[in-house]
């Protein structure tokens, strides 16, 4: 079975500031493969670059696949490409729908928590509530009016009353301690959205002891941090030893020698990049690999990490 799909961009609108959505469907006229609420894309934007987006429609609605897309700040192609170039008409490849944040449907209660851009998933589960009758509440929050995206959607969808908005300029920031009170098995909690955001409430969901199995998180555009000091790369499969100097990620650095590296995210997410390390010491900075994985420091995510030694041995 293919694992891609040839899709139509059938409609492109503004949404906000630096935010537009798309509509793909199907170039023939038909349904598209089902998906369920939660699930992402990656999209081909150019050989070898592809950015993941998260389906933000409703999952009964096979018609179309929505996806909103934020033009990252310091894209160096991915987002800003999708911004000039795809319009109306045009034809894309995406993968199918894949679900790695996915809803505990026979939840009593579900609190969805969208930051930013990181409401698009939470508006697909939000639809999937509302069709199975689920007793839910959803929480935008947004730093300014100018980035509220889908208002139109929002005020219209059937589950209007169940959404909050809380801008941060007009004084409107979400109260998260009183929001996470009172823990319960049967309530589960849903967050998607910018580094800060999901550690504010994920801090707080601990401290007010939510069990780790009811919080469900999706980091969305994480931030690369690409500060500390140079380091040196010794490259074991092609013999180059390479200085990553900083401000510089390893994979750029790489890339530059004429090693192929395979980049997807480029944000330390999506675990494309994972390559063993062979003596040396990462500074792990990504969100792909977990505590443990991270402690062994066997492996790492070149699009991000950086060295806590002097010297790292790659095998690539
Ligand atoms: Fe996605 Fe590195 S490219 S984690």
């Amino acid at each position: 079975m293919r694992d891609f799909l040839d899709v139509r961009i059938a409609r492109r609108q503004e949404e906000a500031e630096g935010i537009i959505s798309l509509e793909l469907v199907d170039p023939a006229g038909g349904w598209l493969p089902p998906f369920e609420a939660g699930a992402h894309v990656e999209v081909q934007i150019a050989p070898g670059l592809s950015r993941h987006y998260s389906l933000c429609g409703s999952p009964q609605d096979r018609r179309c696949y929505r996806l909103g897309i934020l033009r990252e700040p310091a894209s160096r192609g991915g987002s800003a490409q999708i911004h000039q170039g795809f319009v109306p008409g045009t034809l894309i490849r995406i993968s199918l729908p894949r679900n790695q944040f996915r809803l505990e449907e026979q939840a009593a209660h579900s609190v969805l928590l969208g930051g930013g851009i990181g409401i698009t998933p939470i508006l697909a589960m939000a639809w999937r509530l509302h069709a199975l009758g689920a007793s839910f509440e959803l929480h935008y929050c947004v730093r300014s009016r100018a980035r509220v995206a889908f208002v139109e959607q929002l005020a219209q969808a059937p589950f209007a009353e169940r959404i909050t908005l809380h801008v941060d300029e007009d004084g409107r920031r979400l109260d998260i301690p009183t929001l996470l009170k009172g823990p319960d098995a049967q309530r589960h909690l849903y967050v998607c959205g910018p580094g800060g955001f999901m550690e504010a409430v994920m801090g707080e969901g601990k401290r007010q002891g939510w069990g780790a199995q009811n919080i469900h998180t999706e980091y969305f555009a994480a931030e690369v941090d690409s500060t500390g000091s140079g380091f040196t790369v010794y490259t074991a499969r092609s013999g180059q030893t390479l200085q990553v100097p900083e401000g510089q990620s390893i994979a750029q650095v790489l890339l530059e020698a004429g090693i192929e590296v395979p980049l997807s995210c480029e944000q330390g997410v999506c675990g494309t990049c994972l390559t063993p390390v062979l003596e040396g010491i990462p500074d792990h900075r990504d969100l792909f690999l977990t505590d443990r994985e991270k402690a062994a420091n066997d492996q790492m995510l070149v699009c991000c990490s950086r060295a806590n030694s002097a010297f790292l041995r790659l095998d690539i």
